[in-house]
């Protein structure tokens, strides 16, 4: 049986989006086929999900969508044999295949060079991916068609929320969401510190630190309010919270989050130019 779902790299993400795509029930496992080298792996991915597994990409490179999740530095390896392994038949039987490729650094062009074409969907997802609350920024090739698109939407939609962008925008997609995860990663490490340093036990500064990163977050989700409007709101006329507001914009707060955008949005640039470094992204 042809599989609906290929999945070639059944590793950490390709495992994160795999299993929220079974459990909302938009793949049977029966439909699905991943390859994956580690036969432990395998083992574990066929035990746990009930998906058919495989060591030969060849096999689950011929599923309907087609969803590359291995790291981008074998991607030219893993392009070569399937180019190598695909006979004239199942070509002509891949040319209404989408390619979905989450390769950090690998651009639509040499995605296209290897699955001449097809159509191909690029997409950026992040770390919050494996609990659900990813944010994922997809990017059509030249033969996409809407229906791709929104069937990259499902897909992606099953690991959290999901945007459309142009290729180009997709190093600035991972200065922000890409790399954003660490940047949030370090405000809860120092507003814990921060609560240590007032007298707070550890455990106790943590979870407060987590738990107000979380919950603003939300706040700002469900009232769709503008930040600034929050900010104002929380701030009373002499009151402590401007007085922590004060020393935030003294240290350049702002400024110093921007520059870490822009940064990482300047690296994802240079390590596009040279193909030698792309393994190295996020
Ligand atoms: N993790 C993230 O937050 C994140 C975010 C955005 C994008 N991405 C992208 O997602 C991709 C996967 O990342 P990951 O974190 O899931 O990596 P990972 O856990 O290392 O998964 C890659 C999987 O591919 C397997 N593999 C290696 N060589 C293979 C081959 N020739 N054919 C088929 N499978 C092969 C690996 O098996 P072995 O372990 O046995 O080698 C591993 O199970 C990367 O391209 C990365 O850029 C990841």
């Amino acid at each position: 049986m042809v599989p609906k779902l290929g999945v070639i790299g059944g590793g950490v993400m390709g495992e994160a989006i795999l299993s929220r795509l079974l459990a909302q029930g938009r793949y049977g496992p029966e439909s699905v086929l991943v390859s994956e080298p580690g036969a432990e792996r395998r083992r574990a991915l066929e035990a746990q999900y009930g998906v058919r597994v495989t060591a030969d990409n060849a096999a689950a490179a011929q599923a309907g969508v087609l969803l590359l999740a291995i790291k981008p530095q074998v991607f030219g390896a893993v392009a070569a044999q399937l180019g190598a392994e695909l006979d004239a038949p199942q070509r002509s039987h891949l040319s209404n295949q989408l390619v979905v490729s989450i390769l950090a650094g690998t651009s639509l062009q040499t995605l296209q060079l290897a699955f001449a074409q097809q159509p191909i969907i690029r997409a950026m997802p992040n770390t919050p991916a494996l609990v659900g609350a990813g944010c994922t920024a997809i990017a059509p090739g030249p033969y996409a068609q809407p229906e791709h698109l929104e069937t990259a939407r499902q897909l992606f939609g099953a690991i959290g929320s999901v945007v459309e962008v142009p290729e180009s925008l997709m190093d600035a997609v991972t200065g922000l969401s890409g790399s954003g995860p660490a940047y949030v990663a370090l405000m809860v490490e120092a507003l814990a510190d921060g609560g240590v340093l007032a007298g707070l036990p550890r455990a106790i500064a943590q979870k407060l630190a987590l738990e107000t990163v979380l919950g603003t977050a939300e706040l700002l989700k469900q009232t769709g309010q503008h930040p600034a409007q929050l900010k104002d709101q929380v701030t009373s006329p002499g009151g402590t919270t401007i007085a922590g507001v004060s020393a935030l914009e003294q240290g350049g707060f702002r400024a110093a989050v921007m520059n870490a955008v822009r940064a990482a949005w300047q690296r994802s640039r240079e390590l596009g130019q040279s193909p030698g470094d792309r393994s190295k992204k996020q």
